[in-house]
């Protein structure tokens, strides 16, 4: 096909300045456990504005310590959003507890407080909403069921560095207890592979550290000399290199052109895409500001044909998500008869649109052009 385009759902964005800082970064003296790791966190507890961070070697590693330090262990349950990388779940699972899934809301595909609240029982103790596409849940309406039930809330916002709510950004923990990013290379900034919690807990901030390093501290009161360190639980490697915070550091530093022109694209295809019958599209929300990491869009009737139509035409289209609990690990685990159908629906209808910063004009207006002819409107 003539002027065929190959176009990804996202991508990262490197630019020389990044090199650089990684080059420099590799051949100083430290390339892992040196001093980029705490400038990298200073500078994620800045641009958040929690008191403290802990980059870790991906936002999984993050949601499990995360998990383990609200107490998620066996006879204990969290709950979380159908809608979600499987990640989400999954932590509660590695620390030993149950994933309860709860359905979303038609509108932002974010957790529904009140099927969360229905679903907390005794034996709960943490809540993991997804700030889904990089738009924020409902935090304050999230906190209020929390204290209510005295749980921690977990914010998973792998989607969302960059968001804000109601005029904080997220990954602040006004409204939660931690909060967890990943920085895979099509989300909002990458170190390759990595991620990171926020909190503004002390005594969080250091579990989260002795977690990430075996459960290992030098911190002892009374050491016999300067050699010794001590294990104090089971913790894990998932630290994460200089190397790779050198980037982190670099990437943050385009954060916000990143995400202004990722807001620039989700106004084009709105503008290019309203009206259309049958074609719902999303919103960046009123309680604050999407990081837009996917643009999802839902088609009433015959989203095979349409995805099938646009993967054709070069344009990698996805789906995001499966709903969880629809998995077959997680079926054949107890979850059979589980059923959210808001996510149902939402899950049949869904495609998501290329969106990421380096996108070309010319490539929107053909993802457009595809779409619209595979929706038959012109
Ligand atoms: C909602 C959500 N949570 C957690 C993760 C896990 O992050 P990572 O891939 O860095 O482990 C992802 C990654 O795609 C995600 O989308």
């Amino acid at each position: 096909m003539p002027g065929k385009m190959v176009i990804p759902y996202g991508k990262q964005s490197i630019s020389r300045a990044d090199i650089e800082a990684v080059r420099r970064a590799i051949e100083g003296p430290f390339i892992t456990q040196g001093p980029k790791v705490k400038e990298f966190e200073d500078a994620l507890q800045a641009y958040t504005g929690a008191k403290y961070a802990v980059v870790v070697s991906s936002g999984t590693a993050a949601l499990h310590i995360a998990a383990i330090a609200a107490g998620i262990k066996p006879g204990r349950e969290a709950i979380t959003s159908a809608i979600t990388f499987v990640a989400s779940a999954n932590c509660v699972l590695y620390a030993g507890g149950k994933p309860v899934f709860a359905d979303v809301l038609e509108d932002s595909v974010n957790i529904d407080p009140a099927d969360m609240e229905k679903k907390i029982r005794k034996k709960t103790c943490a809540l993991i909403p997804v700030h889904f596409a990089g738009r924020p849940a409902d935090l304050e309406h999230i906190r209020r069921i929390a204290r209510r039930n005295k749980l921690i809330v977990i914010e998973d916002a792998a989607h969302a560095l960059g968001a804000e709510y109601k005029g904080r950004r997220i990954g602040c923990c006004e409204h939660s207890d931690m909060t967890i990013f990943s920085f895979h290379p099509v989300k909002s900034i990458t170190t390759g592979e990595g991620g990171a919690v926020t909190t503004n807990s002390k005594e969080l901030y250091k579990r989260l550290l002795l977690l990430r390093n075996h459960g290992i501290t030098r911190d002892i009161a009374h050491p016999e000399g300067e050699w010794q360190y001590e294990m104090r639980e089971l913790g894990y490697n998932y630290r994460i290199t200089d190397i790779q915070c050198a980037l982190g550091l670099s990437q943050l530093r385009r954060l916000d052109g990143f995400i202004k022109r990722r807001e620039k694209i989700a106004e084009t295809y709105t503008r290019e895409l309203s009206g259309i019958d049958g074609l719902k599209l999303p919103g960046a929300g009123e309680l604050g500001k999407s990081a837009w990491h996917i643009y999802v869009i839902r088609v009433r009737t015959g989203r095979k044909n349409v995805f099938d139509r646009l993967r054709g035409a070069g344009i990698n289209v996805n789906v995001h998500y499966i709903p969880v609990y629809t998995q077959p690990f997680y079926r054949s685990a107890g979850y059979k008869n589980v059923s959210c159908p808001v996510a149902e629906k939402y899950y049949s209808q869904a495609i998501t649109l290329p969106i990421f910063p380096e996108m070309k004009e010319k490539e929107i207006k053909y993802v457009v052009k595809a779409l619209k002819g595979a929706l038959g409107v012109h």
